[in-house]
């Protein structure tokens, strides 16, 4: 029988944020939920308490070889008053299968969903009402134990935060500009692109702070090997469509299998679209260019759903995809998706679990 979630209240709740002025990731809700792992113990101790900061020894080993894993969800509140996660259990899933990678013990998957259905149950207040608007869902764990060697720790904390947020890129569904790198790497095969982990995006911010001084929102990651087949764009996943096929690269490990992603294949496969995974060339986005058979291009994640690609810059060259307009598929997966998200649509799927 597993452990029971104590709950802890804070005495006086704080004033909620209008949905006009929420950005992302800035303000947090009242409590968060916690629970301890130690290796003769298991994981014990699940509760929920006021959020705060967390006591960590300077020794801890995440604060030194960042053994730490986490993973994003959002709730939505629905046009029926009703509040919504979106595929819980497959970030539940996902959290394990990145713990996995970096030796962290994995938390009983009933554990997990509970954690993330009695936190947002117990925070319902703050999940905002306006459509693009949701509460954000940050399950983390991190390695705790005060030990210098380089080994899997052997303490560690799972904690999850909330956050209600507007949208992620200020551009909201406006195509972005985005520049292909060929120079950093973000993942390469065998590594932890696969993973959610803090490292992969540290990774990342050199590149994507010299693309933001080039004027482009994001950048478009290479494989680390040949700097020639498409990665993720920024930190989502990315798709293509030239002539009537749609492309997305294969979870070949250094890809982070979004669940946006996931569903965005299941939509368009239903839909009767042409869908590959498979390995995309730069070359070949640049010839479908040439030929003006560069349909659209788009970035899937779940802090920003569908995220369009206006413009594409390739060492100099810039390829405008769809005049720079948001094309027909990208629009329809961000309205499907969203509709289900909110309850205005159904859900064949069962992607939704109501708190
Ligand atoms: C996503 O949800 O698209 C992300 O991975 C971004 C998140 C790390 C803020």
């Amino acid at each position: 029988m597993a452990e029971p979630i104590r709950i802890t209240k804070v005495p006086i709740p704080r004033p909620k944020p209008k949905d006009s002025e929420l950005g992302f990731g800035q303000i947090f809700t009242d409590h968060m939920f916690v629970a301890n792992f130690q290796e003769e113990k298991g994981w014990y101790d699940p509760r929920v308490e006021p959020y705060a900061p967390i006591p960590l020894d300077p020794a801890a080993a995440v604060l030194h070889y960042a053994q730490a894993v986490f993973d994003g969800l959002k709730a939505f509140r629905g046009v029926d008053g009703k509040i919504r996660l979106f595929r819980p259990q497959k970030h539940v899933e996902r959290l394990n299968l990145s713990a996995q990678r970096l030796c962290i013990p994995p938390l009983d998957p009933e554990l997990s969903l509970a954690s993330l259905v009695t936190l947002v149950g117990l925070e319902r207040d703050w999940v905002p009402r306006k459509v693009g608007t949701s509460l954000y869902i940050r399950p983390t764990i991190i390695a705790s134990e005060a030990f210098l060697g380089v080994r899997p720790a052997k303490s560690y904390i799972y904690f999850v935060i909330l956050s209600p947020v507007g949208a992620y890129y200020p551009e909201g569904m406006a195509p972005v500009k985005i520049k292909v790198e060929d120079r950093y790497v973000r993942a390469s095969e065998g590594g932890l692109g696969g993973a959610k982990t803090g490292g992969n995006y540290a990774a990342s911010l050199l590149a994507s702070e010299e693309a933001k001084h080039g004027g482009y929102t994001q950048v478009l990651w290479l494989d680390g090997v040949h700097r020639k087949y498409l990665d993720e764009v920024g930190t989502m996943n990315f798709m293509v469509k030239i002539g009537n096929e749609i492309i997305t690269p294969p979870l070949s490990g250094t890809i982070l299998a979004g669940v946006t992603r996931d569903s965005s294949l299941a939509l368009m496969r239903q839909w009767g679209l042409t869908v590959s995974e498979r390995q995309v060339s730069i070359d070949e986005v640049v010839g479908a260019h040439r030929a003006g058979t560069l349909a659209e291009a788009w970035g899937t994640g779940t802090a920003a759903v569908i995220s369009p690609v206006g413009e594409l810059t390739y060492r100099g060259d810039r390829m405008a995809i769809n005049g720079g307009r948001v094309g027909p598929v990208t629009q329809r997966l961000y309205d499907t998706i969203v509709g289900i998200q909110y309850g205005q649509a159904p859900d064949p799927h069962g992607w939704t679990v109501e708190v």
